[in-house]
């Protein structure tokens, strides 16, 4: 769900820094042949990625729920040369589409695709991270923290999405089913945890930013 209106959305998208044709074209593909195509990230939010890794320039970065690569590549845009981005995704299905991309954007050495559950692939990823962009099953997401909060570089930053969860966050409690229940717990545990500081953004389905201080 957007927060503003149709139109409003559509200046956002008319005055932000142009979607990069190759991400035009994964966009059109994913909503053509992909199932469950709202899950991309897309234009206005992709630009937001992009722009954040551009301002830290990480050296490597942790994508949880890859999808079609759509964020992927996004927060590739401000890795640094020899950078590497670790994207994990379940559906094996996805790797076709997410290759076909990722060959064409000049990044591919650049990107690693990990296929399986994401809990049981991090327990075993030894790795620190500049940058972690928390995308994928929503059950999952205390689990997701307090794992990469571990392997956090210095000022690192997770970026969580659909934290506002179309607005059901704040629903009374008599509708609120787990996901939206497990929600409300990451967003307070995110912002109680002394280790962060903690903004949440009203872009798209809302995405909070959590700065290792
Ligand atoms: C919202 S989409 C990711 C969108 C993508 N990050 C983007 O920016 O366009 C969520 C993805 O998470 C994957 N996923 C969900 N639960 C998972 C799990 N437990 N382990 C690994 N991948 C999972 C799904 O297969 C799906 O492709």
């Amino acid at each position: 769900m957007d927060f503003i209106s149709e139109k409003l959305t559509e200046y956002i998208s008319e005055n932000s820094n142009k979607e990069p044709e190759i991400l035009a074209r994964l966009n059109q593909e994913t909503y053509q042949k992909i199932l469950k195509p709202r899950m991309i990230s897309g234009h206005v939010q992709g630009r937001f990625l992009s722009t954040i890794s551009k301002m830290k320039s990480p050296s490597t970065i942790l994508e949880i729920g890859t999808y079609t690569g759509y964020g992927t590549l996004c927060l590739a845009e401000g890795l640094l040369n020899e950078g590497m981005i670790f994207t994990i995704d379940r559906n094996e299905e996805l790797l076709k589409i997410q290759n076909k991309y990722f060959e064409q954007s000049g990044k591919r050495d650049n990107i690693i695709q990990l296929t399986g559950n994401a809990i049981e692939i991090l327990k075993d990823l030894d790795k620190t991270f500049d940058i972690v962009f928390i995308d994928a099953d929503k059950e999952n997401y205390i689990e997701y923290f307090k794992i990469v909060a571990e392997k956090l570089n210095k000022n690192g930053i997770i970026i969580s999405d659909n934290v506002l969860w179309s607005g059901k966050v704040i629903e009374s409690t008599s509708k609120h089913d787990e996901e939206t229940n497990i929600l409300i717990k990451y967003n307070r545990l995110l912002n109680e945890d002394k280790r962060f500081e903690t903004i949440i953004l009203p872009i798209r389905d809302g995405l909070s930013l959590s700065r290792l201080i």
